[in-house]
Parts: C-alpha cells; sequence; structure tokens
C-alpha cells in the first residue's frame, strides 16, 4: 500500500511522540513493503498562535485528502484557568472530529502480563482484564447547544436514534469479533437522552440475538470497571461518558502512557493517544510514547493488515519486557526517543 498520513503533532509532549509514531510507522512500512508519505498540519494551541484558529482550514483539507491521521495531543495551561477565553486548543480536536465525521472512538483497555504491579489495582484483579469502550465522538454534551451566561449556564445532552444506532452497530461488529458481550452504559434512571439510548438499543439487539446485551448505569459500570473489569468485553456509551470511563481504564493498564484510540467514522480514520498534552513535561522527553505506537498499530490494523499491527505490538511487548521504558514504568527511565527507536530497532 502507498500510505499518504497527515500528521497533527499538536501541544505540549505533542511533538516528541509524534516523532516515535512516525518512526515505527517508517520502519513497518519499510519491512513490509509498502511506501508512506508524511504530510505535517497545525492543531490546538500551537495552531491558535500561527494562525489564530486551532483547526485551520488548510489542516482540516489535509486531512480530508489523507490515508489516515496520526493525531498526538491538544492543550495548554495557557487556556485552562481563562474562562473567558474566546477561542481553546481542545475546540481543535472537536472540530476535527466533527468536520471528519468521526462518530465512533475505539478505546481498547488492557493488561501488560509483566505490568500487573503497575497499576494501583489488585493483579488478580486486573489479570486478563480487556475490554473496547466504543465511545461516541460526535455528539451529545460536547455537541449539543450550550449557553454561557454570567448567572446560568447548560450545555444540552442531544441525541438522535440514528446517532445512536449507528454507533450500537459498530459496537455489535466488535462484539461478532470478540467475545460477544456487550454492555450499554447509560444514566436511563436519569436521562432522557439515555432512555432513547435504551430504547434503540433493544431494538438493534433483537437484530444480533448471538450477542448477550446488558445494560449498566454508568456510576456502577465506574465501580464495576476496578472492582471487575474482566466483565467487560464491548463497552458502548455516549461521548461524555465515555471520556471519563476511559481515563479510568487506563489505571488498570498501569499508565496513561499505554492506550491507543481509533476513531473512525464518515472520513479519513484518526489514530491518536488517549491521554492528553501533558504540558509540565513538554520538551523534556519523559513521556511514554506507546500509546501513540500502539496508535499507529491500529492504523494498519483498520487497513487490514493485521501482520504489521502485530509486529508493532510484539515489539511494544518485547521493550516492556526488557523494562526498556519511560519513567512512568520504571525509574529512572529512558527519554521518549530511545524507547521509539528501540522499538523501531525491534520491528
Ligand atoms: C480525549 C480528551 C478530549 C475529550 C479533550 C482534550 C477535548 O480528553 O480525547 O479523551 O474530552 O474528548
Ligand atoms: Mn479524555
Amino acid at each position: 500500500m502507498n500510505f499518504k498520513i497527515a500528521v497533527l503533532p499538536g501541544d505540549g509532549i505533542g511533538p516528541e511522540i509524534s516523532a516515535q509514531g512516525v518512526l515505527v510507522m517508517k520502519k513497518v512500512c519499510e519491512r513490509f513493503g509498502h511506501t508512506v508519505e508524511f504530510s505535517y498540519g497545525i492543531v490546538g494551541a500551537d495552531a491558535i498562535d500561527k494562525v489564530g484558529d486551532p483547526f485551520p482550514h488548510q489542516t482540516y483539507e489535509l486531512c480530508r485528502d489523507s490515508d489516515a491521521v496520526l493525531f498526538s495531543a491538544v492543550g495548554d495551561p495557557k487556556y485552562d484557568n481563562d474562562p473567558d477565553a474566546k477561542v481553546r486548543p481542545e475546540q481543535g480536536l472537536l472540530a476535527m472530529r466533527k468536520k471528519l465525521g468521526l462518530f465512533a472512538n475505539i478505546r481498547p483497555v488492557t493488561t501488560f502480563p509483566m505490568l500487573l504491579d503497575k497499576s494501583p489495582l489488585r493483579a488478580d484483579i486486573i489479570r486478563g482484564a480487556d475490554f473496547v469502550c466504543i465511545r461516541e465522538l460526535t455528539g451529545g454534551m460536547y455537541f449539543g447547544k450550550k449557553h454561557e451566561g454570567d448567572n446560568e449556564a447548560w450545555d444540552t445532552n442531544f441525541y438522535t436514534r440514528s446517532e445512536v444506532g449507528r454507533i450500537l452497530r459498530v459496537g455489535y461488529e466488535y462484539a461478532r469479533r470478540r467475545r460477544r458481550h456487550l454492555t450499554v452504559v447509560d444514566k436511563a434512571n436519569v436521562l432522557a437522552s439515555s432512555r432513547l439510548w435504551r430504547k434503540v438499543a433493544k431494538e438493534i439487539a433483537a437484530e444480533y440475538p448471538d450477542v448477550t446485551t446488558d445494560f449498566m448505569y454508568v456510576d456502577n459500570a465506574a465501580m464495576r470497571m476496578i472492582q471487575d473489569p474482566c466483565f467487560f468485553d464491548v463497552m458502548v456509551t455516549e461521548n461524555t461518558f465515555g471520556d471519563i470511563l476511559t481515563d479510568e481504564g487506563s489505571v488498570i493498564s498501569g499508565s496513561m502512557g499505554l492506550l491507543p484510540s481509533a476513531s473512525t467514522g464518515e472520513s479519513t480514520p484518526v489514530f491518536e493517544p488517549i491521554h492528553g498534552s501533558w504540558p509540565e513535561a513538554k520538551g523534556r522527553n519523559i513521556a511514554n510514547p506507546i500509546a501513540q505506537i500502539l496508535s499507529v498499530a491500529m492504523l494498519f490494523e483498520y487497513f487490514n493488515l493485521p501482520d504489521e499491527g502485530k509486529a508493532i505490538r510484539d515489539a511494544v511487548q518485547a521493550s516492556l519486557e526488557a523494562g526498556f521504558t519511560t519513567p512512568d514504568l520504571s525509574k529512572p527511565g529512558y527519554r521518549t526517543y530511545e524507547v521509539g527507536q528501540w522499538i523501531a530497532e525491534h520491528i
């Protein structure tokens, strides 16, 4: 295959981990006889500083005209404590998701046998945990009508039947390729939007009699995830709940720096770590590049190239076994680019 990849390094540690993703992708293409062409775009605070827009039209066109986007992170503390900021780096990420129609965010949560003791949870609880959170990504409170007054403010958790239906179908197709168990996570005891989710889910469940469906309130799911994570196989949930639950999921794996994701839908798919821009670590080369590198594995798998994906996963696994890791996993630890190079060399 001849890959045309848009690379969006963004802010904070973004450029440092992005470089490792690019390095690994080049190496895999070399080894498996693919060609790859990388084009860089600006996004987030970097783009606000340069052109005043966190997702400039030029970046959109670059993404639209590529086979896939390798995205890293956005966010800068100078916007965090300014409630009056007119434009924020995060809006760049949201605009990208919306404009590319990326309604399905696939976030696998797994454990690595050699890292069981890195999690604050007991090894006997998390051993074997392996589930996928399918997070709806272009609806809900993130994109519903908002009002920001001085004395009152609101966000709308708006969902349509078709938005709910299409994300559930993504979940069921995943479940069919896995352990055939799907959990719909909602808050149907309180929220009208969740009751629509449940109604639609019950209808679609009837089309997938080979998959076991259960429903769980989000508060209960948050508890179950750390009490008994092996219960879950495929979890489908709305935008906001999925955001919160997947940060919680990273505690199972042992580090926020390990979890990749794929955002797919109508246009170019985006592959990105689930973590943020970690501004305090910017330029220090201490960030773990594995979430970004595993995002590249998800990219190959998306294009039906499982051997390429596996080559990356095996090299990552080997680096963890060798203890060749960044400081989040072992002290004093190696630098971001040393870990990236080690993994690339072992592909
Ligand atoms: C994520 C991030 C984003 C989100 C932020 C940066 C807008 O937390 O990808 O999980 O909330 O979706
Ligand atoms: Mn998040």
